[in-house]
């Protein structure tokens, strides 16, 4: 298929730039530009699902703790005991996927290292034996105006998910780069900054990689498939987008984030 290609005509008339871009790369922008709609209508959709849940789960609880003054019997307090836990576990579930939504505040200007570098020793702390994290930082990166926290929190979602992913053994790439003319949402950019985590884990199965930006969505024991979600998020509210691409050996997790 033909690749992008760029063609430079000069004649008597004057100079012409013509570009051909290959309808694969269209097909393929059109079908993840679908999947990102669908999942952000899935996020919405569980949150204002959490939402609902939030308060009659109040009332349960409050329920159940009044009965349980009533109650004699220590064998029938355990019964209460039980809705009262599982009214708490619930309540820490919807109170993560309601999080998320605070609007992202960018006021500072943000030196993306300083970011890559805060989560690099977070989750080096965390695996202390085993875990390389490699460092390709492009120097000539200009510095964002950005939620610096919330960029914090999305990246060490992406780090964190790698290096379980790895079991704490193997190797983790960050690599930021400038990217230009970059279109993301449907708005074309001029500039942009690329960071990518790498890994060269197991990779994602082929059924999971379609819905992996979707809530409660995880292949992991005791997952409880947030992160992503919450990392997808927080990007787009800066205006950027998280892509992945996976196969065994090699995960690549592409944060786009726009500059100009
Ligand atoms: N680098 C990776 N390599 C392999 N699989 C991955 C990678 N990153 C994410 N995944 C898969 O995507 C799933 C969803 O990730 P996500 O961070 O949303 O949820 P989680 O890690 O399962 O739970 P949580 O982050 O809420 O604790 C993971 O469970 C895992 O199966
Ligand atoms: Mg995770």
């Amino acid at each position: 298929m033909l690749h992008c290609l760029a063609v430079a005509l000069e004649s008597d008339l004057g100079a012409m730039l013509m570009e051909f871009h290959e309808v694969d790369q269209r097909l393929r922008i059109d079908r993840e530009e679908r999947m990102h709609d669908s999942a952000r209508a899935n996020r919405e959709l569980v949150r204002n699902l959490a939402h609902e849940i939030k308060n009659p789960l109040g009332g349960i609880r409050g329920a159940a703790q009044l009965l349980e003054a009533e109650l004699e019997s220590p064998e029938l307090r355990e019964y209460t005991q039980v809705m009262i836990k599982e009214a708490d576990r619930l309540q820490k579930l919807v109170d993560r996927l309601l999080a998320p939504h605070r609007p992202a505040r960018p006021t500072e200007h943000v030196n993306m290292h300083e970011v890559c570098e805060r989560v690099r020793m977070i989750v080096l702390a965390e695996y202390p034996q085993g875990l390389v994290i490699h460092r390709d930082y492009d120097a000539s990166l200009p510095e964002l105006v950005a939620d610096k926290e919330q960029l914090i929190q999305a990246l060490l979602n992406l780090v964190r998910n790698a290096a379980q992913a790895l079991n704490g053994s193997g190797v983790i790439r960050l690599r930021t780069r400038i990217a230009r003319h970059v279109v993301i949402a449907r708005i074309r950019h001029k500039l942009a900054l690329e960071l990518h985590v790498i890994d060269n884990g197991p990779g994602i199965p082929s059924g999971l990689l379609d819905r992996i930006f979707f809530p409660l969505v995880s292949g992991r024991e005791g997952g409880s498939g947030l992160g992503l979600p919450l990392a997808q998020t927080f990007v787009e509210q800066h205006g950027g987008l998280i892509e992945c691409e996976s196969r065994p050996g090699l995960t690549d997790f592409r944060m786009l984030l726009p500059l100009l």
